[in-house]
């Protein structure tokens, strides 16, 4: 049965209508139009298609869209600042960090999560931290030194 629901992504209400095996992915790309989340395995395993609900990292395959009502949402769309792109964007962007770009939005949105917590974390702490977001581009090490560089900027 449909329901109508909002959901707040990046500062903003969007009133939808869903059902209640509507995934979160769905809801955000398909009725919000944000499709910046990516979906890559469907099954929970690569981070393709993490946003940050209320800071902390999820995925967004593996969530009903109803059970993000009342929460703030985080997709890679809300990261830019008044046309400025987020320091975690600029050096994936310088280092490299990026190929295809299919797990891109969902490993930055992981960085962040990290770096809101853990200002200055060393090259083990990135790694742990974005284990579940895999990247069959990159080789990972450019990732991580992009994390490291944007880091070194607040
Ligand atoms: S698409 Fe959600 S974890 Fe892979
Ligand atoms: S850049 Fe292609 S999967 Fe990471």
């Amino acid at each position: 049965m449909k329901q109508p629901i909002t959901l707040s992504i990046n500062g903003q209400d969007y009133d939808i209508v869903v059902e209640g095996r509507t995934r979160l992915l769905d809801a955000i790309r398909d009725q919000c139009n944000l499709t910046g989340t990516k979906e890559g395995c469907a099954t929970g395993d690569c981070g393709a298609c993490t946003v940050l609900m209320d800071g902390k990292p999820i995925t967004t395959c593996m969530t009903f869209a109803m059970a993000a009502q009342g929460k703030e949402l985080t997709t890679i769309e809300g990261l830019a600042r008044n046309g400025h792109l987020h320091p975690l964007q600029e050096e994936f962007m310088e280092h490299g960090g990026l190929q295809c770009g299919i797990c891109t939005p969902g490993m930055i949105l992981s960085a962040k999560a990290l770096l809101d917590e853990n200002p200055k974390p060393t090259k083990d702490e990135i790694r742990f931290a974005l284990a579940g977001n895999l990247c069959r581009c990159t080789g990972y090490q450019k990732i991580v030194e992009a994390v490291v560089a944007a880091s070194e900027r607040s």
